[in-house]
């Protein structure tokens, strides 16, 4: 599986870890960014990860932020973008089962490394359920 992943300044060093643990598991990752500790807007960052995905040369996106906030608001702004915002493994799974998110939101500040890495573990694992859920998500995706 292809995977996206970008982070602010705020959550670059928990974007690297992160990148290197898909690495280690075989996963194909491209690096949207940013690749230091100087300030940029996390909405380009953002609109950069989220545009692979939609335009399917990644499956999957992770982004990442001081609390992952700003970066789910602005990724769920890309047509065709489910971004959802993830504290625990409950949430990253019922992300995939029911809504069909397309990419997983953490933030830095609020989940530390270890949580991180299960919480992505999760994402990555589980399946949209489909049925009654679908109905749904084409609700949401009419809204746009
Ligand atoms: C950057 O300082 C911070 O605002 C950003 O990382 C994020 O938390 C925004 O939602």
């Amino acid at each position: 599986m292809k995977i996206a992943i970008g982070a602010d300044h705020g959550a670059v060093e928990l974007k690297d870890v992160l990148r290197e643990y898909l690495k280690e598991k075989g996963y194909d990752v491209t690096d949207c960014g940013t690749y230091d500790l100087n300030s940029v807007d996390y909405p380009d960052i953002a609109e950069k990860t989220a545009k692979i995905v939609v335009s399917g040369e990644c499956e999957r996106g992770i982004l990442l932020c001081g609390t992952g906030i700003g970066i789910s608001i602005a990724a769920n702004k890309v047509k065709g973008i489910r971004a959802a915002l993830c504290t625990n493994e409950y949430c990253a799974k019922m992300s995939r089962n029911h809504n069909n998110a397309n990419i997983l939101c953490m933030g830095a500040r609020v989940t530390g490394v270890e949580l991180a890495k299960s919480i992505l573990d999760t994402f990555l694992r589980e399946e949209f359920e489909g049925g009654r859920h679908q109905v749904r998500v084409d609700k949401i995706m009419n809204l746009e």
